[in-house]
């Protein structure tokens, strides 16, 4: 019987993960879990930037507005103001770290455009500012001796209990597999925050990498916290389109640069759809291209921003001209091949303003969590905002918390006597990729009922499926992920079919219309066999 004790357990090590860990670092025993590297998150991919109000001629009524209006009547007002007048200490958090932004000759910061935001406020690293955030986050904690680090260590579930009063649960621990040796280990600690990042890798083509595959809201909802807004999957309208390229995102900023979208024969067409054209926000932008793909049977539509001097495109997006290039694409002379692909999780595990979740002592920040600000579609940029803002937000709660909260004791160890080594792992890689061409086929940017009860009976065989292997051999990397990706997708579908009107990223042909009255979609586990009831509700 293996057992660990931290005060603090940090379930992943992206944006959201190690601002926390940092705030806390001082204060506290942390100790900090990735599944692979440190950096094998999405915030290393991030390319366009950080949204904020960071000049003069900017405000925070201007970008809690536009906020507002990108999310389609479902963000939460007080959440999204919380989060925006964060955000200059939140960059300003940023540069004390030391990332370092990209600066006008002048020496101001400059700032991009991105949809949805009526003036320029994003300020980025060129086009790769994951890469500055992530690798600036990365050496910090690797430099900070308190912070105990364990990369290639994969959660499997939470440990929780009553509390002595017995009326609510409380979270303790979690069980955790180490990658390289296959030994669970139980983690017990007074905190535990889930920032394991979204679920997009449930869709067959996604801008993410391999490990967003909703660890922490599968783990969440299984330990009895609610999940809301699970249907608003955001799809990002312009990812690479070529054989070879795995996922690469062409970022939005191009666009904001004046990049334009056009048809196969050379032809703008984003004026018919909405009158801010290429500007306008993400899901209008990649249903425009859906729709458009399906009507001319083309495989892919086209980006193009070669009307730029070769210097400025050359200087303002580094890493798409050179990987674009490594494709045989001057990005210079010709248009880029585009396509929308599955990019972000705006619902996700239901919080408060300070990250806690309706487990006493686990929190859940970045993308893993559900804090009102997206509503029914993100903002571009908001995403590592709210990261760094919730991150820090919790960090607060924590600390200040910490006196009174005593040390988790986890009881129950992990038992494997009664499972098996596998035999039939095509069983997991059949699983994992049936599930996610149906996902992308039948609850993708255009949904009908019919396409969500095909799923919805799909998805309930392959639980089973998932289950029965699960319960009879030993765990790894590649079941707990496809069992939580199975979960997740249970979650998509079911409030997929329960939204029956057409709201920001989740568009019906059922349902075209917007419903007058805008609600969340909130579910509640009922028990642990997997039964759940849906309720609809506004915060
Ligand atoms: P992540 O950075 O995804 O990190 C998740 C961490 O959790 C990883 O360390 C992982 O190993 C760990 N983990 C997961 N499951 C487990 C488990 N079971 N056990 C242990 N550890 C686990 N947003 C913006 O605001 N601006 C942008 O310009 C931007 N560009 C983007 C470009 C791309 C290509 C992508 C994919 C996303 C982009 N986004 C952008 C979105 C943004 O990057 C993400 O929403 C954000 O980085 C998520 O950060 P996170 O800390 O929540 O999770
Ligand atoms: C991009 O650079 O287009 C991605 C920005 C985001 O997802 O917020």
């Amino acid at each position: 019987m293996t057992i660990k004790h931290h005060d603090v357990l940090v379930l992943g090590s992206g944006a959201a993960g190690l601002t926390l860990a940092l705030e806390l670092a001082q204060h506290l025993d942390v100790a900090v879990f990735s599944k692979g590297e440190l950096d094998d998150g999405s915030t290393r991919w991030a390319q366009g930037g950080i949204a904020a109000v960071l000049t003069e001629d900017d405000t925070i009524e201007e970008h809690v507005s536009d906020t507002l209006a990108a999310g389609a009547g479902l963000c939460e007002a007080s959440r999204v103001r919380h989060v925006v007048e964060n955000s200059n200490s939140a960059i300003q958090w940023l540069i004390d770290q030391g990332v370092e932004f990209t600066k006008e000759a002048s020496g101001q910061y400059h700032l991009t455009r991105e949809g949805g935001h009526s003036k320029r406020r994003i300020i980025h690293t060129a086009d790769a500012t994951g890469h500055a955030v992530s690798s600036t986050l990365i050496r910090n904690a690797l430099n900070e001796s308190k912070l105990n680090i364990y990369d290639h260590h994969i959660a499997i579930d939470l440990i929780t209990e009553a509390d002595d009063d017995d009326t609510q649960i409380r979270c303790t621990g979690a069980y955790i597999q180490n990658s390289k040796t296959g030994e669970v280990t139980t983690f017990s600690a007074r905190f535990v925050v889930l920032a394991t990042g979204g679920a997009s890798k449930v869709y067959l083509y996604t801008s993410n990498p391999d490990g967003s595959s909703g660890d922490g809201i599968a783990m969440a909802w299984r330990a009895g916290c609610r999940v809301a807004n699970m249907e608003f999957n955001q799809f990002h309208p312009t990812c690479l389109f070529h054989a070879n390229a795995k996922s690469f995102l062409i970022t939005e900023a191009l666009r904001g640069e004046g990049a334009h979208l056009k048809l196969p024969n050379g032809e703008r067409f984003m004026a018919r759809f909405d009158e801010r054209c290429e500007l306008a926000p993400r899901d209008i932008v990649a249903r425009a291209i859906d729709h458009e793909m399906k009507r001319l049977g083309a495989d892919c539509l086209y980006l193009d921003i070669s009307h730029k001097s070769d210097e400025f495109i050359k200087s303002h997006f580094p890493t798409v001209y050179q990987r674009c290039l490594k494709f045989g694409i001057d990005i210079t002379k010709e248009p880029i091949p585009v396509v929308p692909a599955a990019h972000y999780t705006c619902g996700g595990i239901m919080v408060n303003t300070s990250g806690s979740t309706d487990l006493r002592n686990l929190y859940a920040i970045g993308e893993c969590s559900f804090t009102g600000l997206h509503g029914a579609n993100r903002m571009a940029s908001n995403s590592l905002l709210e990261c760094i803002v919730y991150g820090r937000s919790a960090a607060a709660d924590i600390l200040q918390r910490a006196k009174s909260v005593r040390p988790g004791i986890s009881h129950i160890d992990w038992d494997a006597t009664r499972v098996t080594d596998s035999d039939e792992d095509v069983v997991i890689s059949h699983n994992w990729d049936e599930l996610r061409r149906f996902m992308w086929d039948y609850v993708g940017i255009v949904r009908t009922n019919k396409r969500l009860e095909r799923a919805s009976h799909r998805i309930k065989m392959l639980k089973r499926e998932i289950a029965e292997y699960y319960g009879n051999y030993r765990v790894s990397g590649d079941i707990i992920e496809l069992r939580n990706l199975a979960t997740v997708a249970e979650l998509i579908i079911r409030s997929a079919m329960e939204r029956r009107e057409s709201r920001g990223l989740h568009y019906t042909r059922d349902y075209p219309d917007l419903s007058p009255i805008a609600r969340n979609t909130i579910m509640v586990p009922i028990n642990f066999a997997g039964q759940d009831i849906i309720v609809t509700q506004p915060r």
